[in-house]
């Protein structure tokens, strides 16, 4: 596969935990100018010899511990990796960026943070959150990616290091760790095992694909102005209970089962602690300032998506190992 812009270098620094994978990379690990870097964004002796040896330009930082159901399981790490692990990058880039104070102010330097629309809190029925809605994150993860944020916009004010800043809804898509709602649902459904849905599944998100996350983060990263946060969303609202009826009706088509036959595994399982209740993006401003909406439907996404995983079962069954099983048991077996 050839990287969409070949001109420039790309390092990737994963620590490869549970979630990270290599064989998400497989498309691309030949590339001439693509590197590998095992490592861990904690550690800053090594960020910094990197940044040395490397004079990156352009940090995108996507490293987090991401599933809100593993920080109510075990909160620490969280805070280690996605707000202790984001000091550390950008401590590594004001040292090495701030070595010539026009590095901060001619454009040619930019720190991408990742972030999540959980920072912002939990919405009733009404309203949508805005880049101005105040934060108030409700769960360790979100409390830990909400502190992050502050981090980046700390070393803006205090050092002037050019970050932007993108908070996100729910993605789904191919290569997404079996942990998640949409691909636990598809694994276990082509198991036949039980569909567990937390409380009564009247809970909403705003789902989006991963294809336009990624086409929205090209796009702010180019041309968004530094200090800059933009809301990203997919505008498709739906009920947990409602989104898993159609994922598993696209399922049953995709297996060429009669409809409904899948629907039988839904089983209702105690609430998660703290369930924040709705979810939902006002990405307006990026629309109006940047130009970019979601290319994908839902259906064409769910339909991709469930095709990925059926086309892709050797994948789904080498990331669902036995640690992949204690955590299941774990999460789910007194539920
Ligand atoms: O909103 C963006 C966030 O979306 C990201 O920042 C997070 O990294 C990502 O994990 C996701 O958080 P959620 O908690 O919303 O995603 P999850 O797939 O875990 O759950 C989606 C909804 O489905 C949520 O209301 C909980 C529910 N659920 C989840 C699982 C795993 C169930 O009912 N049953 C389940 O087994």
């Amino acid at each position: 596969m050839v990287p969409r812009y070949p001109d420039v270098q790309f390092w990737n620094l994963d620590q490869l935990t549970y979630a990270g994978n290599l064989l998400n990379l497989s498309s691309i690990e030949h590339a001439e100018n693509y590197t590998f870097i095992h490592s861990d964004i904690t550690d800053l002796d090594k960020l910094n010899s990197l940044f040395e040896a490397h004079d990156f330009t352009t940090v995108i930082h996507f490293a987090a511990e991401s599933h809100v159901d593993r920080s109510i399981l075990g909160p620490v790490v969280f805070a280690e990796t996605n707000t202790v692990g984001t000091l550390k990058l950008l401590e590594a880039a004001r040292r090495h960026w701030g070595a010539s104070a026009s590095n901060f102010t001619d454009g040619s330097r930019r720190f991408y943070h990742v972030s999540t629309d959980e920072v912002y809190g939990s919405l009733s029925e009404e309203g949508y959150f805005t880049e101005q809605t105040p934060y108030d994150p409700r769960s360790p993860y979100s409390a830990s990616k909400a502190a992050s944020d502050h981090f980046v916009r700390a070393y803006y004010h205090t050092y002037k290091l050019p970050f932007v800043i993108s908070n996100c809804s729910n993605n789904y898509g191919p290569y997404q760790f079996p942990e998640k709602l949409i691909p636990l649902v598809i694994l276990n459904a082509i198991q036949g095992k039980p569909i567990p849905i937390y409380g009564k599944g009247e809970n909403v998100r705003d789902w989006l694909h991963v294809g336009d996350h990624c086409e929205a983060i090209d796009t702010i990263l180019r041309y968004a102005s530094t200090g800059h946060t933009y809301n990203i969303g997919g505008g498709n609202e739906h009920s947990n209970l409602e989104l898993v009826g159609m994922l598993l009706d696209e399922v049953d088509k995709a297996r060429g089962q009669e409809a409904g036959h899948s629907r039988s595994l839904i089983t209702f399982v105690t609430d998660r602690p703290g369930h924040d209740f709705r979810y939902a993006m006002d990405y307006s401003l990026l629309n109006k300032d940047l130009g970019w909406e979601p290319a994908y439907s839902l259906a064409e996404g769910l339909q991709d998506t469930v095709l990925w995983y059926l086309n892709n079962q050797k994948w789904l069954e080498a990331v669902a190992d036995q640690s992949y099983r204690e955590y299941y048991t774990r999460q789910y077996a007194s539920r």
